[in-house]
């Protein structure tokens, strides 16, 4: 015990000496193109996320996902992930963040900007991450005028990749894997870690955002945290569940991949080096386009190009099938419960299955919200969403019992086989939103703000 309190008092000392891992920057070097004349082969390639625009439309794809996300943002607008240029611009014309005019309104909190803005860390040296946080999500648009950029994960003055995230290094030492012990490649991948991974917003710590990782990176382990804490992202409007949000947990999901297994990291698929034409090596920063890097990278250890992307195909439509099987069991789930409140049960009742509901959709959620799971962790995927199928026909058989004890034998189903439909019946009126977006670019961001975003 003596033994390992000194060693905390020394590594206390020395970190007092060092300072903090976390990069530190000056103002200045928050603006991207501060480091464009230093750095042109990395700004370059940086810049040319640019070229990545498709952003699909998840809900018009596939309905279903309106009424899994009844009641939440999600069920307005959710797109497929593009390049990092955008990620502001996304974000202030998504309809998820509503259209506050002026710095009280919400509906979002400011820790929205969490992975979108080296802005925000620039912000958070200024006021203080508490009192960035506590404010809403329209507080702040005024100052954010970069996209994802090299403050976010370099220090000027080391040069090193360096998360700028307190919130990421606080996860990751809760996790046990200190920023700071780690061997280079995998510090380098952390930078993307600061965003690609499962977040919530902290109610008890003024809405900082917090990974939940205190007893683990895996599914089971997040969702007993936040099963622990009482934790919920909203009420689901059709059924009254629970429910969790998971987001894009693409760090978690790689970490127990065969590629993590053999050192194959974000870095080494997504950000290959390459030559300069005087030959001087660099990282190309353009993360977009992992098959692109066939030759330089997979090739090493994978045969041809071509196999590789059917095998991609196969992945992506086994992933899909097992989806949409979740899904059916997991919407109906929803309208079965709503047809058991309105038959008369009652909380205590209710209570079991709903909780199924919210496990099932956890679990469907994490495996598909991870954007290129069919290539990180397939097998992963297919392992929760089969849970999420049989956990989901759990919860129908318990309503079933609950229907049948209130006299009911049959449950109809709405129609909800376009988004405009499922929209309606989770309450949304579509045109009011559209409205309220449109009022409030034209006449808060295109005059206010520095990032012009049209409607
Ligand atoms: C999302 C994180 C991320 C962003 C954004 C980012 N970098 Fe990097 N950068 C890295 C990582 C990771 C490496 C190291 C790659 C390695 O070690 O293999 C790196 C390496 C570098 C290097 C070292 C030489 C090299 O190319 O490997 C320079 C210089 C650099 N980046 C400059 C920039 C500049 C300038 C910007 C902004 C235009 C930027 N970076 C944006 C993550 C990032
Ligand atoms: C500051 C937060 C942040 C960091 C750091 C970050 N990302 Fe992202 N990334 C995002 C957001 C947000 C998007 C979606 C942007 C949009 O759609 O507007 C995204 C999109 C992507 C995409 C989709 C691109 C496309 O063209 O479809 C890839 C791939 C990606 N990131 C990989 C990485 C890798 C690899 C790293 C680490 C080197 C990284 N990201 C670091 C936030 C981040
Ligand atoms: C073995 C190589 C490899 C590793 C390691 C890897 N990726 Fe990927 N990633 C890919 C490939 C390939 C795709 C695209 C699949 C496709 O196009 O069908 C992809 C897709 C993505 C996407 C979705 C892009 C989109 O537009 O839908 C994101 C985001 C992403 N990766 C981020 C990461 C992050 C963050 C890490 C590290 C935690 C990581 N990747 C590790 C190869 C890799
Ligand atoms: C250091 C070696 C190495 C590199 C580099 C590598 N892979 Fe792999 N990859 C493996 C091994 C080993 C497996 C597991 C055995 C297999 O399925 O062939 C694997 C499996 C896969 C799978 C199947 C995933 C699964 O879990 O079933 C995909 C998809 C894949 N790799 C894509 C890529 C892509 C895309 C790249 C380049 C961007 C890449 N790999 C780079 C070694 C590598």
């Amino acid at each position: 015990m003596m033994k390992r309190l000194n060693k905390l008092a020394l590594s206390l000392a020395i970190a007092a000496i060092c300072g903090s891992a976390i990069a530190k920057n000056s103002p200045a070097d928050y603006s991207n193109p501060t480091w464009k004349d230093k750095y042109p082969e990395q700004y370059a390639s940086w810049a040319s996320t640019e070229e990545s625009t498709d952003k699909g439309d998840i809900l018009a794809d596939n309905p279903n996902a309106v009424i899994l996300f009844g009641g939440y943002g999600f069920a307005k607008d959710y797109n497929k992930p593009r390049g990092h240029q955008y990620a502001v611009t996304d974000l202030t014309r998504s309809l998820r963040t509503g259209g506050p005019m002026d710095s009280s309104e919400g509906p979002m909190a400011a820790s929205c900007w969490g992975c979108k803005t080296p802005d925000m860390i620039r912000m958070y040296d200024q006021v203080g991450e508490a009192d960035f946080s506590d404010k809403k999500w329209g507080a702040w648009g005024h100052e954010m005028s970069n996209s994802i950029g090299c403050a976010d994960c370099h220090d000027a003055e080391t040069g090193k990749p360096t998360p700028a995230r307190p919130f990421a290094m606080r996860g990751f030492e809760a996790a046990g894997e200190k920023f700071e012990d780690q061997e280079d490649n995998i510090k380098a991948a952390m930078t993307c870690a600061q965003c690609h991974v499962e977040y919530h917003f902290d109610g008890a710590d003024h809405k900082k955002v917090k990974f939940p990782w205190d007893g683990g990176q895996n599914p089971d382990a997040m969702l007993a945290y936040y099963d622990a804490k009482n934790f919920k992202d909203w009420t689901h409007k059709i059924s009254k569940a629970p429910m969790l949000k998971a987001q894009h947990p693409e760090w978690e999901t790689w970490k127990v991949s065969v590629h993590a297994e053999m050192d194959v990291t974000c870095i080494d698929c997504h950000m290959p080096k390459q030559e300069n034409a005087k030959g001087v090596e660099f990282s190309n920063h353009n993360v977009g386009n992992a098959i692109g890097n066939f030759e330089a990278v997979c090739a090493d250890c994978h045969d041809t190009k071509a196999d590789m992307v059917e095998l991609l195909r196969a992945n992506k439509a086994e992933v899909h099938s097992a989806q949409a099987a979740a899904e059916v069991v997991i919407t109906k789930a929803h309208f079965d419960a709503a047809a058991a409140w309105e038959a008369g049960a009652d909380e205590a009742e209710m209570k079991a299955s709903l909780m199924d509901i919210r496990h099932a959709q956890w679990r469907w959620d994490y495996a598909i919200a991870s954007h290129g799971i069919h290539a990180h962790n397939p097998s992963l995927a297919l392992e929760q969403l089969a849970q999420a199928k049989a956990i989901g026909e759990q919860a129908r058989a318990k309503l079933k019992a609950i229907l049948a004890k209130h006299g009911v034998n049959e449950v109809t189903y709405p129609d909800y086989s376009t988004k405009a439909k499922a929209q309606v019946l989770v309450g949304l009126d579509k045109a009011k939103l559209d409205a309220q977006k449109k009022k409030f670019l034209e006449e808060r961001v295109q005059k206010e703000w520095p990032v012009k975003v049209q409607y």
